[in-house]
C-alpha cells in the first residue's frame, strides 16, 4: 500500500518546517506540497511533489486536487497551513476594536483561513473517502477559543480561526461514520518565528517563541500520538486540548 502526505503551504514558515519533519520520519512513500508559487517548495527529493494552488481561487482549488488525483487515489496525511493574519499589499491589519471592522478585510480572511481549506478538503474528497487510517489537521491558533478570550481584538483573524474549529468538528463527525480511523483536528503550533507572527512578536518572551523546526517537531509528536477520541478537537504543540 502506497502512503501518501499532503502539506498545503509548503513556503509558509510552519508548512516548510513539516515537509521536512515529514519526509525524514520516512513514513510515507511520497509527499505532496502545494504552494502559490509551486518554485518555492524547493525540495530535490524524487518522492516530493510540487502542486500550485492558491486556496482563494476555485479554478486554482479544482486544478491542484486533479493533479493530486493523478499521483494518488487515496491520501493518509493532509495537513493545511493557510494562514492570514496582516497582508499590507490588501491592507489588511488585525483589527483593535469594532470601528476598524471591514468587509473586504474580513471576506479574505475568512476566505484564506477557514472557506479555502475546506473547499479544499472538498475537492480532494475522492481520495479521502478510504476506509485506511486518515489524519485532517488543518492549523488553527490559541486565539480561536472563545473560552479563552480575555484581551479581544484580532477580530478577523479569532473569527475565521473559531469558524475553522467548526468545521473541522463536523468534518470529524461525518468521515467517523464511514471510515472508523478517520482523525480530523485543529492544531495551535504555539508562538513561531515567521512572516506571520513577525510583526507582533515585541511581548513574547524568547523561551516562548518557537523556531518553525522546533514547532514543526512538537506537531508531529502530536499528530504521531492521535487517536481516534481525539477527532474534533483543537490541539496544542503541547498535545493539551485547547477549549472552544
Ligand atoms: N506563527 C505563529 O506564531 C502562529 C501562531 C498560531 C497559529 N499559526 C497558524 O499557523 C499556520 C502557518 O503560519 P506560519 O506562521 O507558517 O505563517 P507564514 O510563514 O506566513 O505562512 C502562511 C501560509 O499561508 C499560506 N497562504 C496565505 N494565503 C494563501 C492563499 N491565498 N492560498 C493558499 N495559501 C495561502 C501561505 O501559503 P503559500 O506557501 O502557498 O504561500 C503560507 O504557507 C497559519 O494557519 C497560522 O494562522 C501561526
Amino acid at each position: 500500500m502506497t502512503r501518501t502526505a499532503l502539506i498545503q503551504g509548503g513556503s509558509g514558515g510552519i508548512g516548510r518546517a513539516l515537509s521536512a519533519v515529514i519526509r525524514a520520519s520516512g513514513e510515507f512513500d511520497q509527499l505532496i506540497v502545494t504552494a502559490r508559487d509551486p518554485a518555492t517548495v524547493g525540495s530535490d527529493d524524487p518522492n516530493t511533489h510540487a502542486v500550485a494552488l492558491d486556496l482563494t481561487s476555485d479554478t486554482s482549488i479544482e486544478e491542484a486536487a486533479a493533479s493530486v488525483r493523478q499521483l494518488t487515489d487515496r491520501l493518509h496525511l493532509v495537513i493545511t497551513t493557510a494562514g492570514l493574519l496582516k497582508d499590507d499589499a490588501l491592507e489588511i491589519r488585525p483589527e483593535k476594536k469594532l470601528t476598524d471592522l471591514n468587509r473586504a478585510s474580513l471576506m479574505q480572511v475568512f476566505d484564506v483561513n477557514c472557506f479555502g481549506p475546506f473547499l479544499w478538503y472538498k475537492a480532494l474528497y475522492p481520495c479521502l473517502r478510504h476506509r485506511e487510517a486518515l489524519t485532517i489537521a488543518t492549523l488553527s491558533a490559541r486565539v480561536s477559543s472563545i473560552g479563552d478570550n480575555r484581551l479581544g481584538g484580532w477580530h478577523s483573524y479569532r473569527a475565521s480561526k473559531t469558524a475553522q474549529n467548526m468545521l473541522t468538528q463536523n468534518l470529524s463527525l461525518e468521515l467517523r461514520r464511514t471510515n472508523p480511523q478517520a482523525i480530523v483536528v485543529g492544531l495551535h503550533p504555539g508562538t513561531v518565528d515567521t512572516d506571520l507572527s513577525k510583526p507582533f512578536q515585541s511581548g513574547v518572551s524568547p523561551d516562548k517563541l518557537f523556531s518553525p523546526e522546533q514547532s514543526a517537531q512538537y506537531l508531529w509528536s502530536v499528530l504521531s500520538a492521535l487517536t481516534v477520541e481525539r477527532s474534533g478537537q483543537v490541539i496544542d504543540w503541547n498535545d493539551q486540548t485547547i477549549m472552544p
